[in-house]
């Protein structure tokens, strides 16, 4: 069994995926890259590798249960262990609630939710007592304009994580989320400069973070020394969720 904390994080070729395996790494863990895409994933992996060997990376859909499976039985085989699991991948569009087909409505949640909780049920197979689980929701499950998949994908990773917080605590498994609020990554920048700037607007602090800032709060909740905090909700979103626009 290798003798560093395994982490798993999905969605990790890019944005703050690949931020928080940077961070993880530099904490200490050894760290297993998931995500679909695989030419950002290749890229990054292999510039990580350049300065630390505890990478490794794997491109598969989130999704797909029996690769899923595969690849956990596979890290069982050759690691021994994962201890922390962060459940990033999602996707993202704007679109108002009437021009939204249900096939797009559909898509949404399939990856946010559903990819969320194939994941978290194949790792908690094998996770041990004191494992710690991370899901990456958003600020926008309160609400939002033109978001309605979205809110209600993100609504989704809320109800998932304060779920398997219940059922897992007496296993000794941690869960908590994040919600985040405007990040700088490519989700962000496929939004208009108008849309951007409207936003910003909405921010108390009218900025917009880094994926640095995320993956600060994540390895909050994957620091082993963050114990019995379960079914959280962090919000790091520049004090949006205090409701402050409406005032
Ligand atoms: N950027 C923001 O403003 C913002 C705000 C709130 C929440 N978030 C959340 O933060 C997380 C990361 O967002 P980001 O901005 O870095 O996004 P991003 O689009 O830059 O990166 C997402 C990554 O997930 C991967 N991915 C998508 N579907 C996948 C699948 N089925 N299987 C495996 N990998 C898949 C993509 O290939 C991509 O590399 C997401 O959960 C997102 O909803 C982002």
């Amino acid at each position: 069994m290798i003798d560093k904390e395994v982490a798993l994080v999905t969605g990790a070729g890019q944005g703050i995926g690949l931020a928080t395996v940077r961070r993880l790494v530099a904490d200490g863990f050894h760290v297993v890259m998931i995500d679909r895409n695989p030419e950002p994933l290749a890229t990054a992996a292999a510039q990580l590798r350049a300065a630390s060997n505890s990478i490794e990376h794997h491109v598969l859909s989130i999704t797909d249960r029996p690769a899923v499976a595969e690849l956990v039985g596979a890290l069982i085989a050759s690691l021994g262990r994962i201890d922390v699991l962060v459940n990033n991948a999602a996707i993202f569009w704007d679109g108002k609630f009437d021009a939204t087909t249900e096939d797009d409505y559909t898509r949404m949640y399939e990856v946010n939710v559903i990819g969320t909780f194939v994941v978290s049920q194949e790792v908690v197979k094998v996770m041990q007592r004191g494992g710690r689980i991370i899901n990456v929701a958003s600020r926008a499950y309160l609400a939002g304009y033109a978001h309605a998949p979205y809110i209600t994908s993100k609504a989704g990773t809320v109800g998932l994580t304060r779920g398997m917080a219940i059922d897992l605590a007496e296993r000794g498994i941690l869960v908590n989320a994040i919600a985040p609020g405007l990040i700088e990554t490519d989700m962000f920048r496929s939004l208009t400069p108008g849309r951007q700037q409207e936003l910003i607007a909405k921010q108390p602090t009218k900025t917009v973070g880094q994926p640095d800032d995320i993956a600060n709060g994540i390895a909050f909740f994957a620091d082993p020394r963050t114990r019995n905090v379960t079914g959280q909700i962090l919000a790091l979103d520049g004090g949006r969720s205090m409701g402050i626009s409406l005032y």
